[in-house]
């Protein structure tokens, strides 16, 4: 896992990848700041980061205190986030994440969209730090469509004028994307809704826009099937093979840099089918282990975090491994693996504060 690996455009000093985690330091006008740049600067001995979900569109912003890459100044911060990360030798890619139904009204100033009218369960905190329950959505317009994809393609443009070395589309864990992908979030009976490759097809849209406008070897996209989160279900085998199938046929010739995998499963049946499709296409496949699912609970952490990684590589489970927590809470990872060093283990309260406490003044 120390051996180089190419990426598309991008060379990987080696195939241990920074699974994206929201951390909400940004200021509340989503703009990076110093504090953002020497956190992802001290975990640059990855292969690869994968920023924290950054929203490409005001409607799409989840969290107050999260980044976005919608405006010159949100640009101008990640210009600095870059060339932190670069003048220490590493390279960064910028995952995009539209919240879909999964924000607020009184967080973005904007209507809530997702695929279809389906209440979601749960909280979300707005401005004033006022728990709120979220809103049903209002089912985007067919004529609509074209614009979202526009900010997509807006956002990615942006992020390597930033000088970010490429883009993940996030289309898992329950976000817009992954909600058009669910046939319980996507009622819709127009192009976008109904058959598997239907309700494939706005992630293709977004993914092949970008692609085009930016090149196919700077992008990389993000799944989590079968994996039920944040209001998004998955639980029929048959159809979620058969979603990522259609989304695979249409995907996989566009010769996309990778596609990260996040699953408990290495083995499961629509994972193989999405690492055979992409790498039959010269295309890289990231995979995160899920069995210790997202949550802040201590427990919820895999602390021997090496050993397992080296075992889904050395079955093939990816071409890389994505990491997340173990990485957030461990500047120079690659470094205390290779010198046997001890790791921190995360501390979860401080996964989503604001300041540089569990951030970064890990040792
Ligand atoms: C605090 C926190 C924030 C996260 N933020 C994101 C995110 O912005 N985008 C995303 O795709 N996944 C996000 N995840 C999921 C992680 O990328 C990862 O898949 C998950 O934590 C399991 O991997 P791990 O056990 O190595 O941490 C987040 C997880 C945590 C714990």
């Amino acid at each position: 896992m120390l051996q180089p690996l190419n990426v598309g455009s991008l060379t990987l000093s080696n195939r241990i990848v920074f699974a994206p985690l929201t951390r909400m330091r940004a200021a509340t006008d989503g703009v990076p700041n110093d504090m953002m740049a020497t956190y992802y600067a001290q975990r640059s001995d990855v292969g690869l980061i994968v920023t924290e979900g950054t929203y490409p569109s005001q409607a799409g912003m989840k969290y107050v205190h999260g980044p976005g890459i919608i405006n010159g100044a949100q640009q101008a911060g990640w210009k600095k986030v870059a060339d932190a990360v670069h003048n220490h030798g590493g390279t960064i890619v910028m995952q995009l994440m539209h919240a879909g139904f999964s924000t607020h009204e009184k967080i973005t100033g904007e209507k809530v969209i997702a695929a279809s009218a389906v209440d979601h369960e749960g909280f979300l905190r707005d401005a004033e730090g006022n728990d709120v329950h979220y809103e049903t959505p209002e089912p985007v317009a067919a004529a609509d469509i074209p614009g979202i994809v526009d900010e997509f393609v807006a956002a990615a443009t942006r992020a390597l004028d930033a000088g970010l070395d490429g883009v993940e589309v996030h289309s898992a864990n329950g976000y817009l994307l992954h909600q058009f992908l669910s046939p319980h979030t996507n009622l819709r009976e127009d192009n976008y809704g109904g058959s598997p490759a239907a309700r494939a097809r706005l992630t293709a849209e977004v993914t092949r826009a970008i692609a085009d406008a930016v090149g196919a070897d700077k992008v990389g996209i993000r799944l989590s099937p079968g994996i039920t989160m944040s209001g998004v279900t998955e639980d029929d085998p048959e159809d979620i093979y058969a979603t990522y199938q259609a989304l695979m046929k249409t995907i996989a010739p566009l010769k996309l840099a990778y596609v990260s995998i996040l699953h408990r499963d290495p083995n499961d049946k629509t994972v193989a089918m999405i690492r055979d499709s992409a790498q039959a296409h010269g295309t890289a496949v990231f995979f995160n282990d899920f069995s210790f699912g997202p949550t802040a609970r201590p427990e919820g952490v895999a602390t021997n975090v090496a050993a397992r990684a080296e075992e889904h590589y050395a079955h093939g489970a990816g071409d890389a491994i994505a990491i997340g927590r173990m990485v957030g809470a461990n500047p120079s990872f690659v470094h205390k693996l290779t010198q046997g060093l001890a790791l921190n283990v995360p501390d979860p309260t401080t996964f989503y504060t604001h300041d540089a406490a569990g951030y970064i003044d890990y040792p």
